[in-house]
C-alpha cells in the first residue's frame, strides 16, 4: 500500500520534473543527463556557457566537455587521471558486480581483460576481409530478398552488425540464426530499457530502488537473456573436441600465445563476450542506417560513391580506403554528424587533477560531449550539413573527429567498426541505388535513446548491378 502510494506520488511529480529539465533549471544540476535528447540539450547549453560545463550530479562534481581540444586535454593528456568509470547502481546490476570492460575501473582484472580484448581484436583484424565480404554478402542478400518493395532497413543492420561480432568471436561454430536474431533484438530492447529516463532514476535517487519497477524487472529478465546466450556460447565451444582457431574467444581462453593478458577468469570473460556484442552491435547499425538515411538525401552524392566503386576492379575490402576516398569520407562524415554514443561514456576522476586550468577534485564524473564537439564551429565549417567533401581538402581537422573517444579508454572496436561500415557501404551502394520510400525522405534530427539512432524510416533498394558481377 505505503509502495502504491509512493509510486502515485512520483508519478505524480514526473511531468514537473520533466518540465525542470527541459528548461534546463540549474538547481537540478546534472538532471540534464536525464533529459530525453541529452547530448542535444547539452550541446545548446554549451553553445551559451561554454565547452567546460560545471554541474552537481548526486552531490559529485560533474564536468561536461564539449570541444575536441578540452577533451583531448583530458583523455589523452591526463588520461591516467581519468580512466576511471563512475560507480553504478545499474551499471553494477547488469555487470555481475563491475566485472566488465566497459564499465569497470581499472584494478588488475580490469587491466587483463581489457588487454587481452584489445590483443584479440588486433589479430581477428588481420584476417576481416573475407570475413567482412562473407558477412555483406549475406546482408546484400537478405535486403535484395525483399525485391525492391520498401523497408525499414534498422533491423536487418543489426542482425548483421551482431552476426558479424559472433562470426569473429566464435568463428565457425556460431549459433543457429534464429538464435542470433533474437539475441540481437534482446541487445537493442535492453540498451533500450536502460535508456528510459524512470531506470537511468535509480541512479541518481536510491530512494526509489524501494519502489517497484517495471523498467527495471524488464531490464533484468533481457539481462538474463543475454547471460544465458553468451554462456551457452561459451559452452558449446568449451565441449566441441575441435574447436576453430584464430578466434577471439580461443584468443581470451588463452589458445593463441600472441595474445598478452589471456585466459582470462571466467566472469571476466564472460562479460568481455558481453561487452564485444553490446559495443559493436546497435552503434554499428545506426551508423550505417546514419549513413544510407544521409545519401536518400544526396543522390547526386550516391551516383559519385557508385562510379568511384566501378573503377574499383572486384568489391570493396578494408585495404581499398585508398581507392575509394568518397566512401572512407562518407563513413567519417556520418560519424562526424551523428555519432553513435554522443555522449561516450563517463570517466571518473582518480586522483585530484586540473582541467582548462581549473582544479577538479578526485571522484569528479567527466561526461564527453561527442556530439557537441564535433559539431563546434570553431573547427568545422557549416558544421550541421552533411559534407563527406569536407575530408577530401588536405587541411581536414581529423584530430578533431572523435566518434570513438580517445585516450587509454577509447574504444577498442574502432578498427572493426570503421571497416565493418566502409565494406557494408560500399558493397550496398555497389549492388543497390538508395531510394526514398512511401513516406518520402526520412528525418534526420536527433532522437532520444542511449544510442543515436535515425527515427524510423523505410526505403526502397532498386537493384543496379547483378549481384556477384566484378
Ligand atoms: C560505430 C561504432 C562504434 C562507436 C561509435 C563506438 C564508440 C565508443 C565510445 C565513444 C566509447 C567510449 C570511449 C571512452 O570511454 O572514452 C566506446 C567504448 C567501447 N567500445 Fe565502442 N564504438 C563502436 C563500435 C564498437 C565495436 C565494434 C566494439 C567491439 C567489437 C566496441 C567495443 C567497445 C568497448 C568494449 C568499449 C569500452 C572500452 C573501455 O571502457 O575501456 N565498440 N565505444
Amino acid at each position: 500500500m505505503a509502495a502504491a502510494a509512493l509510486l502515485l506520488l512520483l508519478l505524480l511529480l514526473l511531468p514537473p520534473l520533466a518540465a525542470l529539465l527541459r528548461r534546463g533549471a540549474g538547481r537540478w544540476g546534472a538532471l540534464h543527463l536525464l533529459h530525453p535528447q541529452g547530448a542535444l540539450h547539452l550541446s545548446r547549453l554549451a553553445r551559451r556557457r561554454g565547452p567546460l560545463l560545471r554541474m552537481r550530479l548526486g552531490g559529485r562534481d560533474v564536468l561536461v566537455l564539449s570541444s575536441a581540444g578540452i577533451i583531448r586535454e583530458a583523455l589523452v593528456r591526463h588520461c591516467g587521471d581519468w580512466l576511471g568509470r563512475p560507480p553504478s547502481y545499474l551499471g553494477s546490476l547488469v555487470s555481475h558486480g563491475g566485472q566488465d570492460l566497459a564499465l569497470g575501473g581499472p584494478c588488475p582484472g580490469w587491466r587483463q581483460q581489457r588487454g587481452a580484448a584489445r590483443g584479440a581484436l588486433a589479430r581477428a583484424g588481420t584476417q576481416l576481409g573475407p570475413l567482412l565480404w562473407l558477412q555483406g554478402q549475406e546482408l546484400c542478400e537478405e535486403l535484395r530478398s525483399h525485391g525492391g518493395a520498401p523497408l525499414d532497413p534498422f533491423e536487418v543492420f543489426t542482425f548483421h552488425t551482431c552476426s558479424t561480432i559472433a562470426r569473429l568471436l566464435f568463428g565457425d561454430l556460431v549459433p543457429p540464426p534464429g538464435e542470433l536474431r533474437a539475441f540481437s533484438c534482446c541487445l537493442g530492447e535492453l540498451l533500450q530499457v536502460w535508456g528510459r529516463s524512470t531506470v537511468r532514476a535509480l541512479d541518481l535517487l536510491p530512494p526509489l530502488r524501494a519502489l517497484p519497477n517495471p523498467g527495471l524487472r524488464e531490464l533484468l529478465r533481457l539481462v538474463q537473456h543475454r547471460d544465458a546466450f553468451v554462456e551457452a556460447q561459451i559452452r558449446r565451444h568449451q565441449e566441441c573436441p575441435s574447436p576453430p582457431s584464430d578466434t577471439v574467444l580461443g584468443a581470451l581462453l588463452g589458445r593463441d600465445p600472441r595474445v598478452q593478458g589471456a585466459p582470462l577468469s571466467p566472469l571476466r570473460l564472460h562479460m568481455a563476450l558481453v561487452d564485444l556484442f553490446i559495443g559493436g552491435t546497435e552503434t554499428t547499425a545506426a551508423a550505417l542506417g546514419w549513413a544510407v538515411a544521409f545519401l536518400l538525401h544526396r543522390p547526386e552524392l550516391q551516383a559519385r560513391l557508385r562510379a568511384e566503386l566501378r573503377g574499383l576492379q572486384g568489391p570493396p575490402g578494408p585495404g581499398d580506403t585508398g581507392r575509394l576516398p568518397l566512401l572512407q569520407a562518407t563513413v567519417s562524415e556520418t560519424l562526424r554528424l551523428r555519432p553513435p554514443a554522443p555522449l561516450g561514456l563517463p570517466h571518473c576522476a582518480l586522483r585530484h587533477t586540473s582541467l582548462g586550468g581549473l582544479p577538479i577534485v578526485a571522484g569528479t564524473i567527466l561526461v564527453p560531449n561527442l556530439l557537441a564537439a564535433q559539431q563546434d564551429p570553431v573547427i568545422w565549417q557549416q558544421p550541421e550539413a552533411f559534407l563527406p567533401e569536407r575530408f577530401l581538402s588536405p587541411g581536414a581537422p581529423w584530430r578533431s573527429l572523435l566518434p570513438f573517444g580517445c585516450g587509454a579508454r577509447s574504444c577498442p572496436g574502432e578498427a572493426l567498426a570503421r571497416a565493418e561500415l566502409f565494406v557494408f557501404l560500399g558493397l550496398i551502394l555497389r549492388e543497390f541505388r538508395l531510394e526514398p520510400g512511401p513516406e518520402g525522405l526520412p528525418g534526420l534530427g536527433v532522437s532520444p535513446g542511449t544510442v543515436l539512432r535515425c527515427p524510423p524510416f523505410r526505403l526502397r533498394m532498386v537493384p543496379c548491378q547483378p549481384p556477384g558481377s566484378p
